[in-house]
């Protein structure tokens, strides 16, 4: 049986530039046999930010060569890129062309003071959301109350605790990453995308569960936790393209003309080009603009064809596929997970879908399906990760 998605029109749309693969990309499937073992292993939301990012880069502005010296050395084992400056113009200036993801300045400064230089970053929008370690060897909680109401994050008074500096500063970097994630322009696709779904009430959780199938077969596959994150957030921005096809085509009942699904099928190529100013979404555009191309080539936008396809968006394919046949929609009830998977089966002999995906997501979709909790609300985190994702979707 022919699964009823948009994906059913096989006319080609003129083939578009090939996407580059994920590094990840492999040659075959069978090279991560070791993968299914790594089903139910622990996945935390921030870990996996903490993978994708680069190592962290700190800014330390301190007239005293020796202040600055001390705290390169105590941060001396961590992975962190060090920038100095002495004074707050030199810091200023790198400030501009260094993306720094934590400042440590010193209370008094030359120039203008460390209060000063403080309320200068917080009240730029370009560097607000960079956080403030301020140090000083000058006791007085006045000092403290006057750094902090400046915008300062934390402040530690000299002599400096070694444990307590690496504790706070990992604590910093670790929020800034979190802040780095969901970027202002980013909750609001989430916000867009989660709406698109949201006016098809037969679609219901649809992007919650694309996400918990995407991220729990990475896991089957052993993929890193970047591209774990990137399936999450795919789940949810694969069809964001959506939201510019006309209401009459994306809620047409019955039969769309070739014309109507010329336009639906530009649902991909719009997605990529909403998603692509977004510098942190660019691992997840190969998801959102190949999730409808066929693994005989017969898909679209491009007609990419087996592992030209990105390993990501072929996942999401079979997650959208399994999750559109074992849910009602207004022209069909909701399948069984075996009735599914054998629908799923016949569509890879036929040559549309991963013929290696296929099998494997059969494997873990049932527990994913129909078990409570799903093996991927077993780790707290992860859900504790995806409610504070639907808190920031729904502010
Ligand atoms: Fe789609």
């Amino acid at each position: 049986m022919e699964v009823k998605t948009e994906s059913i029109n096989t006319a080609l749309a003129p083939r578009g530039p090939v996407l580059v693969k994920s590094p990840a990309e492999p040659q075959g499937l069978a090279r991560w046999t070791g993968g299914l073992s790594r089903i139910s292993a622990a996945s935390t939301w921030e870990s996996a930010l903490e993978d994708a990012l680069d190592a962290p880069t700190i800014l330390i502005v301190d007239g005293l060569e020796l202040n600055r010296r001390l705290l390169k050395g105590i941060l001396k084992a961590t992975n962190y890129k060090i920038l100095e400056a002495a004074r707050p113009s030199e810091a200023f200036a790198m400030l501009e062309s260094e993306k720094i993801d934590l400042v440590m300045a010193d209370l008094v400064m030359s120039e203008m003071s460390g209060i000063e230089f403080c309320g200068m970053l917080k009240a730029d929008r370009r560097t607000q959301l960079i956080p403030i370690l301020m140090t000083t060897g000058v006791q007085g909680v006045e000092n403290e109350v006057a750094g902090l109401e400046s915008g300062a994050d934390e402040f530690l008074i000299r002599p400096l605790k070694p444990s307590l500096v690496r504790v706070r500063v990992r604590t910093m970097l670790r929020n800034k990453a979190l802040i780095d994630s969901l970027e202002e322009a980013e909750t609001i696709l989430f916000a867009l995308a989660q709406a698109v779904e949201h006016r098809d009430r037969y679609t219901g959780q649809h992007c919650e569960r694309l996400a918990a199938y995407g991220m729990g077969l990475a896991r089957a596959l052993g993929l890193s936790k970047a591209d774990q994150l990137t399936l999450f957030r795919g789940g949810y921005l694969h069809d964001i393209g959506k939201i510019s096809i006309p209401d009459s085509i994306l809620f047409k009942r019955g039969l769309l003309t070739d014309q109507e699904w010329e336009v639906m099928r530009q649902h991909t190529v719009r997605g990529e080009e909403i998603c692509r100013p977004m510098k942190s979404l660019a691992p997840v555009l190969p998801i959102i603009r190949s999730h409808h191309e066929r693994w005989d080539g017969t898909g679209y936008p491009d007609g990419l064809r087996g592992e030209e396809i990105p390993l990501l968006a072929r996942i999401m394919q079979v997650a959208d596929i399994y999750d559109a046949l074992t849910t009602a929609r207004p022209y069909k009830p909701a399948f069984s997970h075996d009735q599914a998977i054998s629908m799923m089966q016949e569509e890879a002999k036929r040559g549309w879908r991963d013929p290696e995906l296929v099998p494997l997501f059969a494997e873990i979709a049932h527990p994913l399906q129909t078990a409570d909790p799903t093996p991927w609300r077993e780790s707290a985190e992860m859900q504790e990760s995806l409610e504070n994702m639907r808190r920031h979707i729904s502010r």
